[in-house]
């Protein structure tokens, strides 16, 4: 079945996004919205116990303003991307993500999962952070992203990774399906084992055709990981930092609904864009009402 509707980002300006329902290996094509505000403004628009995994992936608080690589528009890329990643101070920041992680709890499921993504600048305190918020008992996993990208340095070990801090809401009800990945050692060679807590991915290189250009892209393939452990067939993914849209094409594609927030209108566009492309009908629904139905009429996505 091929649908077809207009979706409109936040500047205004009109994607046509259309989908093909049950074209991927039987997997219905979950639907999705991306909402341009900034996420404390929409936290406490989303109904409670709605959201079956929370994914956040925020500016790191590196102190410089993050923007697409120079080159980025001679591959047919954006080049023209940019987000402010700088705080005053260290507890500026995990003020501003505890405010947001906090109005986003009630919208949570019981047997909802929370993960944060961050790096060795923060996830000390945002560890500490998720403690208090979340309850020490709830911690499930501190996930490491090993990229392998990237330089070296003489002074130190080379930093190679992000960490992913996951937290259930209720550590006796969370949603965990193990994913599989390949066995390594010589015996299981060609079997599939259950992934660790090291996820040895490599990040977007320059020539990833998944690549949008827009700065500290993810990709699919984490993401996809992490979605399908975290989430349930049919489930409900939100996404408040989202950025070029990896986690709602994750998302999608393993179909469970997704909900895409970001303040910057670029990152809106570019996300939004990208599920069009792939042919995938915005749910649109309003607020919160997005979980367990896919593909259904609504209202359109509107700037929040
Ligand atoms: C690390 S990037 C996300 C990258 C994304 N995971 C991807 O794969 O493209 C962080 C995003 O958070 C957004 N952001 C920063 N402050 C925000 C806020 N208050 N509300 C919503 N989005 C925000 C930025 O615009 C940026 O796109």
């Amino acid at each position: 079945m091929t649908r077809s509707r207009e979706i409109r980002s936040c500047d205004g300006s009109l994607f046509v996004a259309s989908a093909s329902m049950g074209r991927s290996a039987g997997i219905r094509d979950g639907a999705w919205k991306v909402l341009c505000a900034d996420w404390l403004a929409v936290a406490a628009g989303f109904a409670r116990g709605s959201i079956d995994f929370l994914y956040v992936d925020p500016p790191f608080n590196t102190g410089k303003t993050q923007a697409s690589p120079a080159r980025a528009g001679a591959r047919g890329r954006a080049d023209d991307a940019a987000y402010a990643d700088a705080w005053a101070t260290m507890g500026d920041y995990i003020a501003w993500l505890r405010e947001r992680l906090d109005a986003t709890l009630p919208a949570m499921k019981r047997s909802g999962v929370v993960a944060v993504h961050c790096d060795f600048r923060a996830c000390h305190h945002i560890r500490l952070m998720l403690d208090e918020l979340q309850g020490e008992a709830n911690f499930v996993n501190h996930l490491i992203w090993s990229y392998g990208l990237g330089g070296s340095s003489p002074r130190r070990f080379a930093r190679k990774h992000d960490d992913i801090l996951v937290y259930a809401i209720d550590a006796a009800r969370y949603h965990f399906e193990p994913p599989m990945v390949p066995a390594t050692s010589q015996r299981l060679r060609g079997e599939l084992k259950k992934a660790t807590d090291v996820l040895d991915i490599p990040s977007l290189n320059n020539m990833a055709a998944e690549r949008t250009g827009y700065p500290t892209q993810k990709p699919l393939e984490l993401l996809t990981l992490l979605v399908g452990a975290f989430a349930p067939a049919g489930g409900t993914v939100l996404d408040p930092c989202c950025g070029s849209g990896s986690t709602i094409e994750a998302a999608v594609r393993l179909g469970r609904d997704a909900i895409g927030v970001d303040q910057n209108p670029r990152a809106v566009e570019i996300a939004t864009a990208r599920l069009a492309a792939r042919g995938a009908v915005g749910a649109c629904g309003a607020h919160g009402s997005v979980g367990g139905r896919r593909g259904r009429s609504g209202p359109r996505v509107r700037p929040a």
